[in-house]
């Protein structure tokens, strides 16, 4: 079974106490996104392998270590998600970035597919979905369908806030992916509105309405 972890970091919490308030401009909104982001993907790739070099510092040779040649994959969910890409690259510059786009059936209210672009060595790279609501879990499901269904085989999924229901919907569909939340809130609104959550974090994101 995937594991879930919520990073309960100080400075995590308190730059998404900031994203959180209704008074964040979008400006301040993005920049926070941006940082959480980074210190996310800092606390998410403590898993990712080393391995040794030789150099030599100003005083001797040493053996050091260096990250082994893992590639990775960030896949923002559009359009919100792209807001959290950025804070990945400064640490993995030379991650790939792929990305899904998704609408939801108005008579199925399913998520579809409408566009996927991901890097073509696919079932080489270990890949990160990144959305920042993980709401009712039907978004984050599909993503992740559609990185498998193209040869994915090692996925995790990273959001900032998430509810209990959307959790507990993408453990039950892929119980092989992780799942890295800042903030886990409680409970989904009858709009489909994560509460107390942060409002639409695309329109948040990009200033629309
Ligand atoms: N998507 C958002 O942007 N916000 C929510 O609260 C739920 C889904």
């Amino acid at each position: 079974m995937g594991k879930v972890y919520v990073f309960d970091h100080p400075l995590i919490q308190h730059k998404l106490t900031y994203i959180r308030d209704v008074k964040t401009g979008t400006k301040e909104f993005r920049e926070l996104v941006d940082e959480v982001a980074s210190l996310m993907a800092f606390e998410a790739t403590r898993d990712l392998p080393l391995q040794d070099v030789e150099i030599e510092t100003p005083v001797c040779k040493t053996t050091s270590k260096v990250i082994a040649g893992k590639k990775l994959g960030i896949v923002p969910i559009l359009r919100a998600g792209i807001g959290m890409v950025d804070g990945f690259l400064k640490l993995m510059p030379a991650a790939k970035v792929g990305h899904v786009g998704l609408y939801r059936d108005p008579e199925t209210l399913q998520p579809v597919e409408y566009y996927v672009k991901l890097p073509n060595d696919v079932e080489e790279r270990d890949f990160i979905v990144v959305d920042p609501m993980l709401a009712t879990g039907g978004s984050a499901v599909e993503a992740i369908n559609s990185l498998k269904k193209r040869g994915a085989k090692n996925i995790k999924f990273m959001c900032l806030i998430a509810s209990p229901e959307g959790v507990e919907i993408v453990k039950e569909a892929h119980p092989d992916v992780d799942i890295y939340i800042a903030a886990l809130d409680e409970k989904l609104n009858d709009h489909g509105y994560i509460v107390p959550g942060l409002g639409d974090a695309g329109d948040r994101l990009f200033g629309t309405k």
